[in-house]
């Protein structure tokens, strides 16, 4: 396989593999304190390379100021972000978080489009490019999240639909713009049944062809595509091999920090 290295392929391309754990609606703000605090030492004690293996925290909005408090104090060098952004700026939307708050918490990444906003808030492929280009004009880097059901992988195969939803985004990233994209199949979100190494890896091929197509190959060699989908310290390393996948969006896994640690630590288990 072209381009894959020891170490997997991402970093053989300069593109710098990001793990990112998705907490989505757990641990609060003093959970997240003593899960950061943890992942850190985990980390220190192994010996993490931070600068080789990007890591990213997701907790929910009301732990990211005890977050930024706990990163800044301490200077540790673990990134973090929010799970979802408003598309507008400040003013009458009760409810909603604007993406210069974000900003001032210094959160370097925000998901956008997950499946679960997607499906169980009814956000459209419009709205998502709408909160995409907010989080880009706040200086914040989103992480877009692609991906097809079961019915959808039945009737369309696995590419159609993600690459219709990048492609909607797509459209609305001014070139130059940083942004990350995660392809989850929405079946195998916390499923237990992950996408084979394969199929995940054919998907982000044809994303990243979409990225070449509207932004141009510099774009598309700079981006990274990560999977999600029921990741576990036992499956990243097959993920991590194929040339188009760039790091994992983790949802269960990343809420034990040893199993988190362990993702991160993926190269020790890669087949060196
Ligand atoms: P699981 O890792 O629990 O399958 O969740 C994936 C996910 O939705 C991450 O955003």
């Amino acid at each position: 396989m072209a381009g894959v290295t020891r170490d997997g392929g991402a970093s053989a391309r300069g593109r710098v593999p990001l793990i990112a754990g998705n907490w989505k609606m757990n641990l609060d703000h003093l959970q997240a304190i003593a899960f950061v605090q943890k992942l850190a030492w985990s980390l220190k004690d192994a010996r993490h390379d931070f600068g080789a293996v990007e890591v990213a925290v997701f907790p929910p909005f009301t732990d990211l100021r005890s977050v930024q408090t706990l990163v800044s104090a301490d200077k540790l060098p673990i990134a973090y972000g929010a799970q979802d952004v408003s598309a507008h700026a400040p003013g009458a939307y009760t409810g909603e978080i604007a993406a210069s708050f974000l900003a001032k918490l210094e959160c370097g990444y925000v998901i956008i489009g997950h499946s679960e906003r997607r499906t169980l808030h009814g956000e459209t492929d419009d709205e998502v490019a709408a909160k995409t280009v907010a989080a880009i004009g706040a200086g914040i880097v989103p992480l877009v999240c692609v991906g097809e059901t079961a019915e959808d992988l039945e009737r369309h195969g696995a590419s159609a639909v993600p690459l219709a939803q990048l492609e909607a985004v797509l459209e609305s990233i001014p070139k130059g713009a940083e942004f990350v994209v995660a392809y989850e199949p929405v079946w195998a979100i916390g499923s237990g049944q992950a996408a084979t190494p394969d199929q995940a890896q054919q998907v982000a091929a044809a994303l990243r062809g979409a990225i070449a197509q509207r932004l141009g190959d510099d774009a598309a060699g700079g981006t990274r595509i990560l999977y999600g989908g029921s990741v576990k310290a036992e499956n990243i390393a097959g993920f991590m091999r194929q040339p188009d996948i760039d790091g994992a969006l983790v949802g269960g896994a990343s809420l034990d920090v040893e199993g988190f640690s362990a993702i991160v630590r993926y190269q020790k288990h890669v087949g060196v």
